[in-house]
Protein backbone atom coordinates (compact mmCIF):
# COMPACT_ATOMS: atom_id res chain seq x y z
CA UNK A 1 0.00 0.00 0.00
CA UNK A 2 1.40 3.25 -0.70
CA UNK A 3 1.68 6.49 1.11
CA UNK A 4 -0.78 8.05 0.09
CA UNK A 5 -3.57 5.10 0.08
CA UNK A 6 -1.89 5.27 4.35
CA UNK A 7 -2.77 8.56 4.41
CA UNK A 8 -6.42 8.07 3.24
CA UNK A 9 -6.94 5.36 5.70
CA UNK A 10 -4.93 7.48 8.26
CA UNK A 11 -7.15 10.55 7.46
CA UNK A 12 -10.62 8.30 8.23
CA UNK A 13 -9.24 6.90 11.19
CA UNK A 14 -9.03 10.59 12.77
CA UNK A 15 -12.86 10.49 12.58
CA UNK A 16 -13.17 8.55 15.37
CA UNK A 17 -10.98 10.80 17.25
CA UNK A 18 -12.28 11.77 20.66
CA UNK A 19 -10.25 15.29 21.04
CA UNK A 20 -12.90 17.42 22.96
CA UNK A 21 -10.02 19.66 23.98
CA UNK A 22 -8.03 20.12 21.14
CA UNK A 23 -10.31 19.90 18.49
CA UNK A 24 -7.66 18.81 17.03
CA UNK A 25 -8.26 15.24 15.14
CA UNK A 26 -5.58 12.87 14.77
CA UNK A 27 -5.11 9.49 12.94
CA UNK A 28 -2.58 6.95 11.45
CA UNK A 29 -1.87 4.02 9.38
CA UNK A 30 0.84 1.60 10.00
CA UNK A 31 2.16 -1.04 7.24
CA UNK A 32 3.49 -4.04 9.01
CA UNK A 33 6.21 -5.97 7.45
CA UNK A 34 3.76 -8.18 6.24
CA UNK A 35 1.56 -5.94 4.57
CA UNK A 36 -1.22 -5.67 7.06
CA UNK A 37 -2.63 -1.95 7.87
CA UNK A 38 -3.62 -0.85 11.24
CA UNK A 39 -5.09 2.16 11.96
CA UNK A 40 -5.75 4.41 14.85
CA UNK A 41 -6.50 8.24 16.41
CA UNK A 42 -5.67 10.34 19.55
CA UNK A 43 -7.93 9.70 22.24
CA UNK A 44 -8.06 12.84 24.92
CA UNK A 45 -8.92 13.00 28.48
CA UNK A 46 -9.88 15.58 30.82
CA UNK A 47 -6.41 14.74 32.73
CA UNK A 48 -4.59 15.86 30.43
CA UNK A 49 -1.46 13.69 30.08
CA UNK A 50 -3.15 10.45 30.37
CA UNK A 51 -4.30 10.93 26.27
CA UNK A 52 -2.81 9.10 23.63
CA UNK A 53 -1.89 10.02 20.49
CA UNK A 54 -2.94 8.49 17.08
CA UNK A 55 0.21 7.07 16.37
CA UNK A 56 0.65 4.94 19.64
CA UNK A 57 -3.15 3.83 19.22
CA UNK A 58 -2.35 2.27 15.93
CA UNK A 59 1.19 1.04 17.04
CA UNK A 60 -0.58 -0.65 20.25
CA UNK A 61 -3.01 -2.35 17.80
CA UNK A 62 -0.68 -3.82 15.54
CA UNK A 63 1.61 -5.02 18.34
CA UNK A 64 -1.15 -6.88 20.48
CA UNK A 65 -1.69 -8.47 17.64
CA UNK A 66 1.96 -9.80 17.66
CA UNK A 67 3.53 -7.42 14.84
CA UNK A 68 6.63 -6.81 15.73
CA UNK A 69 7.64 -5.19 12.52
CA UNK A 70 6.88 -2.15 10.89
CA UNK A 71 7.41 -0.42 7.43
CA UNK A 72 5.61 2.77 7.38
CA UNK A 73 3.28 4.94 9.34
CA UNK A 74 1.67 7.60 8.06
CA UNK A 75 -0.29 10.61 10.19
CA UNK A 76 -3.00 12.73 9.27
CA UNK A 77 -4.82 15.58 11.35
CA UNK A 78 -7.41 18.08 10.71
CA UNK A 79 -9.13 20.74 13.05
CA UNK A 80 -12.25 22.76 12.40
CA UNK A 81 -9.80 24.77 9.33
CA UNK A 82 -9.15 21.67 7.59
CA UNK A 83 -6.60 19.50 6.71
CA UNK A 84 -3.53 20.19 9.01
CA UNK A 85 0.72 18.69 9.06
CA UNK A 86 1.02 16.56 12.22
CA UNK A 87 4.48 15.30 12.71
CA UNK A 88 4.87 12.62 15.73
CA UNK A 89 5.46 14.53 19.20
CA UNK A 90 8.61 12.88 20.85
CA UNK A 91 7.29 10.52 23.51
CA UNK A 92 5.76 8.85 19.67
CA UNK A 93 9.00 9.10 18.36
CA UNK A 94 10.58 7.10 21.05
CA UNK A 95 7.74 4.81 20.86
CA UNK A 96 8.31 4.17 17.40
CA UNK A 97 12.20 3.56 17.87
CA UNK A 98 11.55 0.75 20.25
CA UNK A 99 10.76 -0.85 17.30
CA UNK A 100 13.38 0.00 14.28
CA UNK A 101 15.67 2.38 13.06
CA UNK A 102 14.42 2.96 9.18
CA UNK A 103 10.92 2.58 10.12
CA UNK A 104 9.29 5.34 7.25
CA UNK A 105 7.30 8.31 8.72
CA UNK A 106 5.30 10.51 6.72
CA UNK A 107 3.16 13.47 7.09
CA UNK A 108 2.25 16.57 5.28
CA UNK A 109 -0.85 19.37 5.24
CA UNK A 110 -2.64 16.90 2.67
CA UNK A 111 -2.28 13.57 0.72
CA UNK A 112 -0.57 15.68 -1.99
CA UNK A 113 1.87 17.45 -0.16
CA UNK A 114 3.55 14.52 1.97
CA UNK A 115 7.22 14.68 3.30
CA UNK A 116 8.28 11.27 4.40
CA UNK A 117 11.92 10.36 6.59
CA UNK A 118 13.01 7.95 8.61
CA UNK A 119 12.37 7.58 12.54
CA UNK A 120 16.21 7.80 13.59
CA UNK A 121 16.24 10.89 11.80
CA UNK A 122 13.06 12.32 13.15
CA UNK A 123 14.57 10.75 16.51
CA UNK A 124 18.81 11.47 16.65
CA UNK A 125 20.27 9.61 19.07
CA UNK A 126 17.13 7.89 20.36
CA UNK A 127 17.27 6.04 23.61
CA UNK A 128 18.09 2.37 23.61
CA UNK A 129 18.57 0.02 26.93
N1 LIG B 1 -1.47 14.34 18.58
C1 LIG B 1 -1.42 13.12 17.97
O1 LIG B 1 -2.31 12.27 18.14
N2 LIG B 1 -0.37 12.87 17.14
C2 LIG B 1 0.56 13.80 16.77
O2 LIG B 1 1.41 13.51 15.94
C3 LIG B 1 0.55 15.14 17.37
C4 LIG B 1 -0.44 15.35 18.45
C5 LIG B 1 -2.65 14.66 19.40
C6 LIG B 1 -2.44 14.75 20.87
C7 LIG B 1 -3.61 15.63 21.27
O3 LIG B 1 -4.78 14.81 21.42
C8 LIG B 1 -3.84 16.53 20.07
O4 LIG B 1 -3.15 15.91 19.00
C9 LIG B 1 -3.34 17.94 20.25
O5 LIG B 1 -2.05 17.95 20.71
Amino acid sequence: MDKKELYDRALTAAEHSYAPYSGFHVGAAVLTEDGSVYTGCNIENASYPAGICAERTAMAKALSEGHRKFKKIVVAARNEEGEQPAAPCGICRQFIFEFGDDIEITFGPDRDHLQSMTIADLLPEGFRL
